[in-house]
C-alpha cells in the first residue's frame, strides 16, 4: 500500500486490509513515495478514524519505498496515478511494472484516487477510510 507520505492513506490501507486477511497467508505492509515523515508513527487523524472502526495503526512506523519492494511484493496498490506514476519510475521492468496497480480499481474497474486528506478535515479522512475500506473487501475476497 503506497501513497506520498506513508503517514495518512497508506497506513490506513495496510490496518484495513490486515484486518480483512490471514496473516498467516497475506502479508502486507505500505510506504510512502516521499520521505518527509520516515520513522513517524502515522498522523493523529488516520489514528483516530482507524481506531474508530476497531483498526489499531498506531505502531505503524513511516518508510519509504525502495525498489527492492518490487521484487519483494507480489501486488502493489498506489493511492492515486501521481504515486503510481512515481512507482513505476523506480524500475525499468515490465515484470514490475504489472505489479502495480491503482487501489480503488478493485472497487469497480474506473481509475478512481483515493484523495490526499493531508490538509483536510477529519471528515477527510472519514471518507479515505470508506474509500480504501471498499477497496479492501473487494481485494480479500479475490484472495480467498
Ligand atoms: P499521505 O498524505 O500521502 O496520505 O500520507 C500526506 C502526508 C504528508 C504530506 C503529504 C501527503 N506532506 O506533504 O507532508
Amino acid at each position: 500500500m503506497v501513497c506520498l507520505g506513508n503517514i495518512c492513506r497508506s497506513p490506513l490501507a495496510e490496518g484495513i486490509l490486515k484486518s480483512k486477511v490471514d496473516p498467516n497467508k497475506v502479508y502486507v505492509d505500505s510506504a510512502g513515495t516521499g520521505g518527509y515523515h520516515i520513522g513517524n508513527p502515522p498522523d493523529p487523524r488516520s489514528i483516530k478514524v482507524a481506531s474508530k472502526y476497531g483498526i489499531d495503526i498506531s505502531d505503524q512506523i513511516c518508510r519509504k519505498i525502495r525498489p527492492e519492494d518490487l521484487d519483494d511484493f507480489d501486488i502493489i496498490y498506489a493511492m492515486d496515478k501521481s504515486n503510481y506514476n512515481n512507482i513505476l519510475r523506480l524500475s525499468n521492468s515490465t515484470h514490475h511494472g504489472n505489479k502495480v496497480k491503482l487501489l480503488l480499481n478493485e472497487i469497480d474497474g474506473t481509475e478512481k484516487e483515493v484523495p490526499d486528506p493531508y490538509y483536510d478535515s477529519i471528515n477527510g479522512f472519514e471518507n479515505v477510510f470508506d474509500l480504501i475500506n471498499e477497496a479492501c473487501s473487494a481485494i480479500a475476497k479475490k484472495l480467498e
